[in-house]
This record gives C-alpha cells, structure tokens and sequence, in this order.
C-alpha cells in the first residue's frame, strides 16, 4: 500500500548524520585532491582573482552574466562605499540555443550587449565627441558560469559544457576571442577584461557589502562554490607562479563534479538514469543530486517507477509524465508548498499538466516525495559548504548564496542550516546564531563581475 511505498521512499532518499558526515570527510580529500599535481574530478579552479575588494572601488562597468537560466546585461556603478547602482536588462536564452551552434550563441549574446548599449548610452551630439566614443573601450566582466581553465584573469578554456548544455566547437576552447569576434562581427568597442565564475562573483560581490564573507555559493540549474586558498596550498601551480606561498587565489571548486567515481553518495537507480541520459554521462555527480535542473526529474522518474509497478495512477496514461524534464524545479516547489490539506493545488497540476486524475493518498505520496528530493538536495549541499570550512579551519563564517533553488526552493535553506548543525554538533538553537551562515547574495554575479573588472583594471595600471 501507499503508506508503505512511502515508508520506502523514506528510506531510500534520506541522509541522515552519520553519512553526511562521512561524505564530508571524503569530500575534504577530493578538494585536496583538486588541487594536487596529480587532480581529481574536482576541478578546483585557480581563477587569478587575487584579492577581495577595499569597499572604496569606483567607476562604472558592465557585467554580462550568463548563468544557467537566463541571459543577464548589467551596468554597476560602484559608488566606493561599499555600495552600488545597478541598471540591467534580462534576456532570455532559448532553450534550442543550448544545444545549437556556437556562432549562434555568441551572436546572440553579442546582439544582447549590443541593445543594452544602444539603449542605455547616450551618442554625443558633436561627430568629434561621437568618433571619439566609438573608438573608446568598454570594459566588461564576463560571468560564464560553465567549468573554464584559465591561465590569467580574461580567458577561460571550457573544460566541458554542463547544466545540459551541449553546443559544439566550444569545449576545449577559449570563450574570451569567441565572443569578442562575436562582438567585432557587430561591431560593438567591447573588451572582456575579466571572465569569471558566478561563484567567485558571488563570493567577492558579498564580501563588499559584508566583510564576513568567505565563500561564494550557487544554487540554481547547477550547484557550486568558490573560497579563497593561498598559493603555497595549491601545489598544481608550482613552476607556474613566482608569488610568495601567502598569495590569495581565489578558487572555482567546480564541486559539481563531486565522487564522479561514485564512492560515498548516496545514489539511487534514479541518479543513475538521469546521469545516462544526459548529454554529459559520468560527469557532475553531485550536481545531478542537488541542482535546479535536476530535481523534479528525479521525481518524474520515482513517480514513473511506481505507476509501472502498479502502485500510483492505475489504469490512466502517463504518457504527458513520460516526457523528460516535464517537471521543473519551480513545478516541484508548487508541489511542496501546496497549502490546501486535500491537496487541491497537486490535484490541478496533475489534472492540468499531465492529464492524471489523482486520489487523495497519491497526492500524499507526491508531496512526501518532493520533500524528500528537496531535503536531500539541501543537506547534500550542506555538504560542500562543511567540507571548505573544514578544509580551511574555517569556524565561523558568512557564504554569499545565490540561485533559484537558495531563493526560492521551500524549506531549502533551514534544511540546509540544519544539515550544518549536524555536521559540526552545535548547539546554538537560533539558526540566526549558527556561526557558519549561508545568506542571500543580492545581485552577486553582476556586481561580482564589475568589481573585478575594477580590481584587475587597477593591477593592470599598477603592471601588476
Ligand atoms: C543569478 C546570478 O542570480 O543566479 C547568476 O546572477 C547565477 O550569475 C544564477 O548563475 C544561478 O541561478 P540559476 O537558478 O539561474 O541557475
Ligand atoms: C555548474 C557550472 C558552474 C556553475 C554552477 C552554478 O556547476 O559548471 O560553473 O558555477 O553550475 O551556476
């Protein structure tokens, strides 16, 4: 019956402290890992961001910031007291370009820039001024949130596409002159002065507007982190680098691609379906637990398993079910938050969307089941988070977090916060007191993004 079916989902999806402890400690060894000569599936990225911001940075710059959902053109003004004015346009990116050409995406993006421009900066009157306004370079920090090598501050080698993105000609390649052909093709006087990630965005953006801030987090389509490390912990960079071993580097963990050798996550056969089937198999194990994109897919798919074993919607069609990805996170959310006792909201969807008809207990077991995926996803990430801190000694801290599952997935971050209390057994009952905090970035990638325009800029001039 249904109420054992959920006994079971109970038990295959829960994780409970002693597993979150031992995936913390396997995953403080994969961070070290990542950063050894020899590497592990963790990246751990050396992005060249070698200092937080003053607060006292100044100047006008803009951000193009391409996460996993949309397409963001931003103007931050940084007013040099730890404050800012941001103008911004949003575009959407169509979810055909996501596995399209590569010429289609830089022009698009290039197309974007170019609006923004023509829309927000005033063409002097006089030709002199407007020549000499053509000719001057805008300076841009490009977030493009996707695994990149990098060997300074403005390029970024795509190691491979992730977040379901699968356009070819990219990988393997640097995205700086990509898009800056794109930009010349249309004849836009843009420069990309610094790619960075959105989790190093994140990271140095909170840490203007709050000192404490030691970590960039996202949680979104995709799931990942950024810290600080020194240059005499990153022994990959050896020979590479003359710096003193207490240099600053920020690091883009990548840590999506967590226990990609699967040794310590907790997978299900439905983690395991959805890795197969994604255009990138093997690749982000932990992101496909946690992320955005990922998650009302593990529900579609528990829920296609026991309709097929007979246990929930007898004798209806699941063929609209049967479509992947039918269900997205923000669907998911709905499902979870829904306020009626019956469950009237779940019904519609269902009626709705997929044309089922459900009974009162399925409905039940539909709702547990995205609890259940949510909270997984939120104490698995809690994970990550714990594994930085311990790594670093880290014991008190604030992380900038940003993303759709951080804003806007129900109970997301008490669960989160939860799960760090349990990690680290503290006592404190007011999570507002929990000495390692996670709080909301505000507008992390485009501020990010301009402030290390800034910072880089100011290197540049000092020959850094
Ligand atoms: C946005 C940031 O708020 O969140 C982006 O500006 C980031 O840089 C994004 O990539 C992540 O969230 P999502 O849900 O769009 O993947
Ligand atoms: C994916 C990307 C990573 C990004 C994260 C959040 O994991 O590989 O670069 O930071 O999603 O957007």
């Amino acid at each position: 019956d249904l109420l054992e079916q959920i006994a079971q989902l109970e038990k295959l999806l829960t994780v409970d402290t002693a597993k979150l402890n031992e995936i913390v400690d396997h995953f403080v060894k994969e961070l070290e890992k990542g950063l050894s000569k020899e590497g592990g599936s963790i990246p751990m990225i050396p992005t060249w961001v070698m200092n937080m911001p003053e607060g006292t940075e100044t100047g006008k710059y803009l951000a193009l910031d391409m996460g996993g959902t949309n397409l963001r053109v931003v103007e931050v003004e940084l007013l040099g007291h730890r404050d800012f004015d941001v103008k911004q346009s949003k575009y959407r990116l169509p979810d055909e370009m996501k596995t399209g050409t590569a010429d289609q995406l830089w022009d698009y993006i290039a197309d974007c820039l170019k609006a923004f421009i023509d829309e927000n900066h005033e063409i002097p009157e006089d030709e002199e001024e407007k020549e000499k306004k053509k000719q001057e370079t805008i300076h841009l920090g490009f977030t493009f949130s996707y695994p990149c090598s990098q060997s300074a501050i403005h390029n970024g080698f795509l190691q491979r596409w992730t977040k379901g993105f699968d356009i070819e000609g990219v990988e393997g390649h640097d995205v700086q002159p990509m898009l800056e052909a794109a930009l010349k093709r249309k004849d836009v006087p843009i420069k990309v002065t610094a790619l960075i990630n959105d989790t190093t965005g994140t990271m140095v953006a909170s840490n203007y507007t709050d000192p404490e801030t030691q970590m960039g987090v996202i949680f979104g389509t995709g799931c990942n982190a950024a810290y600080f490390d020194t240059i005499g912990n990153i022994p990959k960079l050896e020979g590479l680098v003359d710096l003193p071993p207490e240099t600053p580097m920020a690091i883009n963990c990548e840590w999506g691609a967590f226990d990609n050798e699967h040794v310590v996550l907790p997978r299900t056969a439905y983690d395991v379906q959805i890795d197969n089937d994604s255009p990138r198999p093997n690749q982000q194990a932990f992101e496909k637990m946690i992320a955005g994109l990922y998650l009302g897919e593990i529900q579609r798919l528990i829920m296609l398993d026991l309709h097929e074993q007979g246990c929930i919607f007898e004798k209806q069609s699941v063929d609209k079910l049967k479509v992947p990805y039918s269900i997205d996170a923000s669907l998911l959310s709905q499902i979870e938050e829904d306020p009626f006792e019956n469950l009237s909201e779940v019904e519609s969807i269902f009626l709705e969307r997929f044309m089922i008809t459900t009974t009162g207990p399925e409905r039940k077991l539909v709702r547990r089941l995205a609890e259940l995926i949510g909270t997984r996803a939120a104490r698995l990430s809690a994970c990550g988070v714990a594994a930085i801190c311990k790594k670093k000694n880290i014991t008190r801290c604030h992380c900038g977090a940003d993303g759709s599952v951080f804003n806007k997935y129900p109970n997301f971050q008490e669960r989160g916060a939860q799960a760090l209390k349990e990690i680290f057994g503290w006592t404190e009952t007011n999570p507002k007191n929990y000495p390692i905090r996670l709080l909301p970035a505000e507008d992390g990638s485009g501020v990010g993004a301009a402030l290390i325009a800034a910072l880089t800029l100011k290197r540049m001039k000092e020959g850094l």
